[in-house]
């Protein structure tokens, strides 16, 4: 949410940053933003809009050569996403430009205090008030890290802020709580930005910065100090991926690549994970096997995409580690009383590992002395380092809004926790163990074989694309599955969408069926038998009342051929691990059908990647 860049060094600070915006701007396309500091003088462009807006700006009246600049790319919160609103914002003077990603709470108390002392301010953003109060602090004779500490330590909210000081022409400040800053180190130069993805292109050294932190930025060094000026602690890492995957590769959507690497992204995910002794190994884990013994249930906090991959960790971590488990979505969990204990284990899924909803029910199970393991695919993010353990998925970076080899390596993730719970539990046996990982080390050709058949779907889709709602059904791990399909179409299509299980039809959702309207059934395996007929009389049932049925099953399901109106089949899998192969076919449905209708499938309106603010 808001993508943030800052530069200081040799190189033409107005094309690092405009590129590195570039590379952020699925965080936020409501508006877009630089400014400068060029002889002296700051030279601020802004336009409401995507990025297009703001290059052809730029190109039209070219500021200033400049080696220090900073640039934004907004995801509006206070203020509508007009060009007044859009960052950097400037004070009075027009010497101090700031940039922020979050929400400064207690900015209605601060304008007022502001133009009580004089100050105007021109936009509506709780923003603008950070500009004017590093503004007095430089008018009294700060310089702008000092200025920003203290300024700092008058925010209450989540914040990342970065400014700039014409008196200071050399030095870009940047400050964090609560909302993510990484620094690029360079040769010679330095970036700040909200995510790697901005510099990679020019350094794979990174800092990651702790909580109330603020760093200086200069093009031979970088400090780093807590908001009182203390020295603080930094992590430097190196990334593990290069600029070729925060790029399209040819494809016309970063969601279509996304789609396309998810057989790569499970085998990375998996890679590794059993040991010399045969045993499964999970490295990163930091909780030890003693501890792991001790728990008496799991709980699952996640939002969005991530939830639904929790739905299903349910479903594996029951039937293979002999857990009760609940599933909660993040932004609910605090504001009830749940029942934690040491015993507890709360596991926190998220892809960016910035999602504010989540850290802070992280943050409330901490509290509650849970011991709280993150999955993560985002290293150098805040989830990871605030939970006891950690797992991380290997997706590399994921750049479209809408989640899709993210959530097919959070499923392998929790996958691997569940049978790790059954291993050090003693529910499963070593060679149950090896034998699942094993089917899982399958999935990469399973997934291949998926994509090579996604012909007809796309077909299917661009068949819908004037449809104004699609249901979506399903049975245990499938019913997760559906409310996916559901919402990748919601979010990509602006379609109404609804996943149900399909067992609760008859007890409402089975009104809504009309004549021709599409319905996708995701059907269970055989093997499940139970299961599987239930889903083919729910099926029946709906077919004979008029939907139009688009069935989601088993290759060699011949059962359900009379009922499908289009059958899409899917490698046949373990029950458990149905949902791998059978999503695949849902994000193409929906991409394929928001494309027809011609949406941009990587920037959905209203939306950013990484929701960074509760
Ligand atoms: C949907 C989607 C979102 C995210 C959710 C959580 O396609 O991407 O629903 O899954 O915002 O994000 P993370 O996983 O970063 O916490």
């Amino acid at each position: 949410m808001c993508g943030i860049v800052g530069y200081v060094g040799g190189q033409p600070a107005l094309d690092v940053v405009v590129e590195g915006l570039a590379r952020l701007e699925y965080r936020g396309y409501d508006s877009a933003g630089v400014a400068l500091v060029a002889g002296g003088e700051l030279a601020v462009e802004k336009r409401a809009g995507k990025l297009v807006n703001l290059r052809k700006a730029l190109d039209e009246a070219p500021p200033p050569a400049a080696s220090t600049g900073i640039g934004h790319t907004r995801w509006a919160t206070h203020g509508a996403p007009n060009d007044t609103n859009a960052h950097p914002h400037a004070d009075c003077s027009g010497t101090v430009a700031v940039i922020h990603n979050g929400i400064i709470e207690n900015f209605a108390a601060l304008r007022a205090e502001l133009a009580e002392n004089g100050h105007t301010l021109t936009s509506d953003t709780d923003t603008e008030a950070v500009a004017h109060l590093l503004e007095d602090e430089v008018k009294a004779g700060a310089g702008l890290a000092d200025a920003m500490r203290r300024v700092c330590g008058r925010l209450e909210g989540a914040f990342t802020l970065v400014a700039v000081h014409t008196g200071e022409p050399d030095l870009v400040v940047g400050a964090r709580r609560n909302s993510p800053l990484v620094v690029g180190r360079g040769d010679g130069e330095n970036f700040l930005a909200s995510d790697v993805a901005a510099f990679i292109a020019h350094t794979r050294d990174a800092i990651e910065l702790g909580q109330d932190q603020v760093v200086e930025l200069r093009a031979d060094g970088v400090v780093v100090t807590d908001f009182s000026g203390a020295p603080a602690d930094v992590t430097e890492y190196h990334v593990d991926w290069d600029v070729s995957a925060a790029e399209k590769g040819g494809f016309d959507y970063f969601m279509l690549k996304e789609i396309a690497e998810q057989p790569r992204a499970v085998a990375d995910t998996l890679l590794g994970r059993i040991g010399a002794d045969g045993r499964l190994t999970l490295d990163e884990m930091r909780i030890s096997d003693a501890q792991l013994r001790e728990i008496d249930k799991v709980v699952i906090v996640a939002c969005g995409t991530a939830y639904h991959a929790g739905l299903i960790a349910k479903y594996a971590i029951e039937h293979w580690a002999g857990l009760p488990c609940e599933v909660e979505l993040a932004h609910e969990f605090r504001y009830r009383d749940p029942i934690l204990t040491r015993s507890t284990l709360v596991i926190a899924i998220s892809q960016s590992g910035e999602t504010m909803d989540t850290l802070m029910a992280v943050r409330h199970a901490r509290e509650q002395r849970a011991r709280v393991l993150g999955v993560c695919n985002v290293n150098g993010s805040t989830l990871p380092r605030e939970c006891d353990g950690v797992l991380y998925t290997h997706a590399g970076p994921e750049i479209a809004v809408a989640s899709t080899k993210a959530f097919l390596t959070q499923l392998v993730a929790v996958y691997l926790i569940a049978l790790y719970l059954g291993q050090v539990r003693g529910t499963k046996f070593g060679d149950e163990v090896r034998d699942m990982i094993k089917v899982l080390s399958g999935m990469p050709d399973k997934l291949d074989q998926v994509l090579e058949t996604m012909g007809p779907v796309r077909e299917l889709a661009r068949s819908l694309a004037n449809e104004h709602c699609v249901l979506f059904l399903g049975r245990h791990v499938g019913f997760p599955v559906a409310m996916e399909g559901a919402l990748k179409l919601k979010e990509l299509a602006y379609m109404h969408a609804e996943g149900f299980a399909a067992g609760e039809l008859k007890h409402g959702p089975i009104a809504l069926i009309e004549q021709d309207l599409p319905v996708v059934v995701v059907v269970p395996p055989r093997a499940r038998d139970v299961l599987h007929d239930k889903i083919v009389s729910n099926i029946q049932e709906i077919r004979a009342r008029g939907a139009r049925t688009i069935v989601i099953a088993e290759e060699g399901d011949t059962s359900v051929e009379p009922y499908a109106d289009t059958l899409i089949s899917v490698p046949a899998v373990p029950t458990l691990l149905q949902p791998l192969v059978a999503t695949v076919p849902l994000q193409v449905f929906a991409c394929e059908l928001a494309t027809a209708k011609g949406h941009d499938v990587d920037q959905p309106r209203n939306l950013a990647k990484s929701v960074t603010v509760e």
